[in-house]
């Protein structure tokens, strides 16, 4: 989603606001590719209080963002390249093929096919769109649309003027994963499923150099799992949190509780296992709609990527390869931050990392 036309830049920041954690990344653009200057991880929820994914005020935000900015030391106004983005119900992205169209029929064309494939009301949707490619045998084109509503965009747009900013480009989460995935890995081949892991919401994506994008949104991240803990635990919400941060998914071996847990967990499915089902879901229908099977490796990242267990969980269940993703590949890091590569930050690099 553009706002403004690209400019020329030699820093840029990346903004990721998430319902818990404000992530800000920035960069220094070299002759080839990028130098990581700083970055800041922080929560929009105080410590100690309690997260509630349903409090989403948007006054809680521009206070982190102002905060960050000067951790940071970077002047608002001085910023050129500015990238964030929106996720969320009223936003989707859909890879979809048409027939050949000159560029002036296009977008109004691509209006009326988006309201056929998007779910998202025609007056109140906001679209672009990115031809992918041209096949060369039958004319058809490949095209990447991107919708949201304008109430979304608006709700965004308010939290950066009330910190002060003005972003270059909006973009849409899934979309910034999959750049920061893209230009970050030395994938040829094959097709990778991407999981965004936050406190609300897990954005999947399945996706390939060669093959067709696939992305949705899972409601659930770490905020369910700290509710699976306090049920099965029997524990108050910090309790819970805490546990989460040390043991994750796993027993702590010095509880007393572990053999009480199997009769407590049946009633309601815990988080991972409604994860690993939306995953074989959609694969089942990548396969279907992609005609593609050669899934190497699947990706986790966002805050929830930490969850100790995760990783081993997934990959027994979806039966392919899956390790954490540390999306710090093709940026140059000053040695103070070689120990301190965080998956929480991909979404935030891939918006930095946005050219235009
Ligand atoms: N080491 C860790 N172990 C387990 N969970 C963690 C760890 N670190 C952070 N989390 C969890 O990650 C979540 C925050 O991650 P992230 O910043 O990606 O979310 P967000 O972008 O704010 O949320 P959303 O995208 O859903 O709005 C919280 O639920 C937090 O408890
Ligand atoms: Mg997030």
């Amino acid at each position: 989603m553009k706002k403004k036309k690209t400019v020329r830049f030699k820093e840029s920041v990346g903004i990721d606001i998430g319902s818990h954690s404000v992530k800000v990344v920035h960069l220094k653009k070299l002759h080839e590719g990028f130098k990581l200057l700083n970055y800041e991880i922080r929560p929009t929820v105080a410590h100690g209080i309690e997260y509630l994914p349903s409090d989403l005020r948007p006054d809680r935000f521009a206070p982190v963002v102002v905060e960050i900015m000067k951790t940071l030391h970077i002047n608002p106004k001085k910023v050129k390249h500015l990238v964030t983005s929106i996720g969320g119900d009223n936003t989707s992205i859909k890879q979809i093929k048409t027939i050949f169209l000159p560029d002036e029929e296009l977008e109004s064309a691509l209006f009326f096919e988006a309201k056929k494939h998007i779910p998202i009301s025609g007056t109140d949707m906001v679209l672009d769109y990115q031809v992918l490619s041209v096949e060369e045998k039958t004319n058809n084109m490949n095209i990447l649309l991107a919708a949201t509503t304008k109430e979304v965009l608006n709700d965004h747009t308010n939290i950066l003027h009330t910190a002060g900013l003005s972003p270059n480009i909006v973009d849409i989460d899934s979309l910034a994963i999959t750049n920061s995935f893209a230009l970050n890995s030395f994938a040829e081949d094959g097709v990778f499923v991407l999981l965004n892991l936050g406190a609300h919401r897990t954005n999947l994506i399945i996706w390939g150099p060669n093959s067709k994008l696939f992305a949705r949104d899972i409601p659930y991240g770490g905020y369910h799992f700290t509710r699976d803990i306090m049920r099965k635990r029997q524990m108050e919400w910090e309790q819970a949190e805490k546990y989460k941060f040390e043991w994750g998914l796993t027993d702590d071996p010095s509880s007393a509780q572990n053999k009480s847990i199997s009769m407590l967990d049946i009633s309601e499915k815990p988080t991972e296992d409604v994860i690993v089902e939306e995953i074989r879901r959609s694969l089942r229908f990548y396969v279907k709609e992609a005609g593609n099977s050669d899934f190497r490796k699947v990706y986790l990242m966002g805050g929830s990527a930490k969850l100790v267990g995760l990783v081993e969980y997934i990959q027994d269940k979806v039966n392919v390869p899956t390790e954490i993703y540390m999306p710090f590949i093709n940026i140059e890091m000053p040695e103070k931050f070689h120990d301190k590569k965080d998956p929480q930050l991909s979404l935030a690099i891939g918006l930095a990392m946005r050219m235009e």
